[in-house]
């Protein structure tokens, strides 16, 4: 899969995905070719094509009433699930372009018109050359009409006017600008870390095996980590609970024991799980046997079936949030140097001899995007992780800052890091064909845009815009991962950031 396939367009006219499209053009002006190299079939509702399905043929203009009943009957229903629809007719109705734009407003997506001003003396000679033609005098009253409409389009409310052109960009909506990001990040790229998160073990009859080769394969997809989940039962937003989820911290054991150079650690140890002293203990213990390549993501743990099943106490979030400030404050303690006895408000201990040390600076990171999490990343991480959707990712990190600034804590000191779980097709049709295989009970729309479903060049915009916001390392979770091959979907995206 090539990025720069996907990326032969002016970053200017890109259109949202999905989006309502009309389109505005007279007889003969490459309404349905353009179309047709743009959407896929079943996207695009066209008057002609419904003619022929209860009339004689396309041209059968009886037919026109219950043919445009049927397609006002297409478009609402795809438009109200949130599905690009494309309507194909002349477009020249300003009521029934009101009406269409009315439906996208209320399914709250983006309407655009795609204005088809092709020379009229080349519609006229399409026209001449086609076996059923329109007649002269129509073709004349319909370009007229385009001229018209053109002008009616910019007051009428649309999100956008678009002149129709061969090869023009979609662009998936939830990451507006991630075209012209993703052509920014080709001709002047952007360094931009990426760790692959392991969440789901479909690891057949050898587990040891499959880890193995998963780590390799993110060597060679360019990742610089690896980072596991931390349960005790795998979770409903990832898999059955009968599927594996082993213990991260062993199976990281096992991974520092290959030849990579893979960074090692967990997104993220909930804080209910061991006891911080022991959790100190294997941090550090990973750290020398890896030669300083662990990390340690924490949180404050949010489900409380695994803690029951697991006999673990899960007290409430305000006892959960203080277990995290003491945590972090006594893997610090126990991972300095010396062993003279530690005090502080919240940590009391005789002596600090923890051996063997973390080979070097073992970094913690905190996860979460409550306002209290936040508060704690703040004042004692190294790094905190936001989730990965601009919208929430920019009102999180303005929360991060506030706490940073109120601790009179250097923004710079805490890295900021995100979870993605992206869906990368080859192509719209791959894409699409993705998300419906995976969305389960959840509607195509809200699955596309919880995982970003998009191209390769989709996502390196996507990356390039979080990279800008001053994310420095990407949590890469493949929400289809099965085998080591999948991996190489991502080796486009990340060896785009590899400056
Ligand atoms: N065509 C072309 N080059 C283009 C676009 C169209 O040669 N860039 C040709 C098509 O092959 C077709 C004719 O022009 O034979 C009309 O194109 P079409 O896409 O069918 O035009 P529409 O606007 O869809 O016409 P109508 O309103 O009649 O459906
Ligand atoms: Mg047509």
């Amino acid at each position: 899969m090539s990025v720069d396939a996907n990326l032969d367009h002016e970053p200017t006219a890109a259109i949202p995905d999905p989006a309502l499209v009309i389109l505005v053009g007279a007889s003969g002006s490459g309404k349905s070719t353009w179309a047709a190299q743009h959407y896929l079939p079943r996207e695009i509702v066209s008057s002609d094509q419904l003619r022929a399905v209860v009339g004689s043929g396309e041209h059968d203009l009886d037919a026109s009433d219950d043919a445009f009943s049927l397609l006002d009957q297409i478009v609402a229903a795809r438009t109200g699930r949130r599905l690009t629809t494309v309507v194909d007719t002349l477009g020249l109705s300003a009521s029934r372009r009101l009406g269409y734009l009315a439906l996208a407003r209320r399914a709250r997506i983006p309407a655009v018109a795609v204005l088809f001003h092709t020379d009229p003396a080349v519609c006229r000679q399409r026209n001449r050359s086609r076996q059923r033609s329109v007649p002269a005098a129509v073709l004349d009253e319909q370009l007229h009409r385009v001229q018209e409409a053109a002008d009616q389009l910019a007051s009428e409310g649309w999100d956008a006017v678009v002149r129709a052109a061969a090869g023009q960009a979609l662009e998936p909506a939830h990451s507006p600008g991630s075209r012209s990001a993703a052509l920014l990040q080709r001709d002047r790229p952007t360094g931009l870390g990426f760790v692959l998160q392991v969440s789901r073990f479909g690891w057949g009859e050898d587990p040891a095996a499959w880890l193995k080769s998963i780590a390799l394969a993110a060597t060679q997809a360019g990742f610089t980590g690896i980072a596991l989940m931390d349960h005790l039962i795998q979770i409903p937003q990832v898999g059955r609970a009968w599927e594996p989820i082993p213990e991260p911290w062993v199976t990281l054991g096992l991974l520092a024991g290959l030849d990579t150079n893979l960074r090692l650690g967990t997104l993220v140890s909930p804080v209910t799980f061991r006891a911080p002293g022991v959790l100190a203990k294997t941090a550090a213990t990973l750290d020398a046997l890896s030669g300083g390549r662990a990390f340690c993501g924490l949180g404050a743990g949010w489900w409380d079936r695994e803690h029951a099943a697991f006999g673990l106490p899960f007290p409430p979030p305000a006892k959960r949030l203080r277990l995290l400030e003491i945590e972090i404050e006594m893997l610090r303690a126990l991972w300095h140097t010396g062993t003279r006895p530690y005090r502080s408000d919240r940590v009391s201990l005789p002596e600090t001899t923890c051996y063997p040390r973390p080979a070097g600076q073992l970094p913690v990171i905190v996860g979460g995007s409550g306002d209290r999490t936040l508060d704690v990343a703040a004042r004692l991480a190294d790094g905190c992780n936001l989730p990965s959707d601009l919208e929430t990712f920019d009102a999180r990190l303005a929360v991060l800052r506030g706490h940073c600034a109120r601790a009179g804590r250097d923004p710079a000191e805490v890295a900021v890091t995100v979870l993605d779980v992206p869906v990368i097709g080859r192509d719209r049709e791959h894409t699409a064909t993705l998300v419906e295989s995976m969305r389960g009970r959840i509607s195509a729309a809200a699955f596309a845009r919880r995982h970003h479903a998009g191209v390769a060049a989709d996502h390196v915009g996507r990356y390039r815009l979080l990279a800008e916001r001053g994310v420095s390392t990407v949590f890469v979770s493949l929400p289809d991962l099965a085998e080591p091959d999948d991996l190489a979907r991502l080796t486009p995206i990340v060896s785009s950031f590899a400056a």
